[in-house]
């Protein structure tokens, strides 16, 4: 048996990780990361793979994450207020598809605990932090910006860079801020209230991949203007190729997302052209192997995260990556 948590019920093995990581971190065999370091705007990243949002919510696993060899990680979505998971039904996978559904909708301690816990871990932390944002569920969207500026001042001393999450399927409404209606309205309070505190660390934002290229390019547009510095694409889709049976609520990920991330990070790359200077563009949904990986940096990506992934193939893939993706003849 070389994957046992993929006989456990999904839920059951997403919640023993706290616990099982460090384990994994301790008896896995430490491999040399080859691949050639990068820098951004002062942060230095020992290599471009990093954890995506909702793999630690709330910064329990982060050393550990750092030991597996990941060049960043991300905590998060951290939501002003502690909340719990949606009821019922929120985490299934498919191991023949590789694809994982999820209707969390921000389970998290809280903006207060999280900054509890980053106290202790930051100062051991040796590779970025991103700290991934959100609304609380009961907050609407004409106050959303006011939730995010809550969690940038309580989380402003840890985060390397903020994530602001306006694509997760499974809050309801969030997706709206995307539109013309909110976007320049929920994003220009949140850069000025930056600039007003003379925030340094740079914000991106984590979009959809069920845009069309116009609404893409029109969010591209309105967040260059607005002074976000980079983007996440993308998070789970609210579609479902044929074959794939899950929920029609919540979001999909894994393999089958593979195509449409890939689609969205060109579309953006396109778009941006010589406008994406040094700004920060980050590939995740279906990585998986290091030729996928490989490819999305060769397209312009300069970081890859991954989330499904690591359910199927274990938290030690990214020493496997690292060193095959590092070797002199693949770079
Ligand atoms: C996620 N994802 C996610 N994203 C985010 O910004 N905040 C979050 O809290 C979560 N939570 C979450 C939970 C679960 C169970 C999954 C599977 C995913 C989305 C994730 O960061 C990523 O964008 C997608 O999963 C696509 O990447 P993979 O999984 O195909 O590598």
């Amino acid at each position: 048996m070389r994957k046992p948590w993929l006989w456990l019920p999904p839920k059951w093995a997403h919640d023993i990780m706290p616990w099982a990581l460090p384990m994994a971190a301790a008896l896995s065999l430490k491999k040399e990361n080859k691949f050639r370091p990068i820098e951004w705007r002062n942060l230095k990243f020992k290599n471009p793979l990093g954890i995506a949002g909702g793999v630690d919510k709330s910064g329990q696993t982060l050393l550990s994450w750092q030991d597996l060899g990941c060049g960043f990680v991300e905590v998060g979505t951290v939501t002003p207020q502690r909340q719990s998971a949606n009821p019922g039904r929120i985490l299934d996978r498919s191991i023949p598809h590789k694809a994982v559904w999820n209707k969390m909708g921000f389970p998290n301690q809280g903006a207060e605990a999280c900054h509890a816990r980053l106290t202790k871990i930051k100062p051991h932390l040796s590779i970025p932090l991103f700290v991934n944002i959100g609304k609380n569920r009961d907050t609407d969207n004409n106050n959303a910006h006011n939730d995010y500026i809550k969690c940038i001042d309580i989380l402003k001393n840890f985060a390397d860079v903020f994530v602001v999450n306006i694509s997760s399927p499974n809050t309801a409404g969030l997706r709206d801020l995307t539109s013309q209606d909110y976007l320049s309205s929920f994003i220009g309070p949140i850069t000025e209230h930056k600039n007003r505190i003379g925030l340094k660390t740079p914000i991106v934002l984590k979009l959809s991949p069920d845009m069309h290229a116009s609404e893409l390019e029109s969010v591209l547009e309105t967040s260059l203007k607005l002074g976000i510095d980079g983007w996440i694409l993308t998070n789970t889709t609210a579609s479902r190729p044929p074959g794939i049976s899950f929920p029609k609520e919540g979001g999909l990920s894994g393999e089958p997302l593979k195509s449409k991330s890939i689609e969205s990070l060109e579309a953006c790359l396109k778009f941006l052209g010589p406008r994406k200077e040094n700004r920060l563009v980050v590939s995740v949904g279906g990585a998986s192997e290091a030729s996928d990986i490989q490819r999305r940096i060769a397209l312009g990506a300069d970081l890859v995260q991954l989330y499904s992934a690591l359910i199927f193939e274990g938290p030690w893939l990214f020493r496997n990556l690292v060193h095959n993706l590092g070797r002199p003849n693949v770079i």
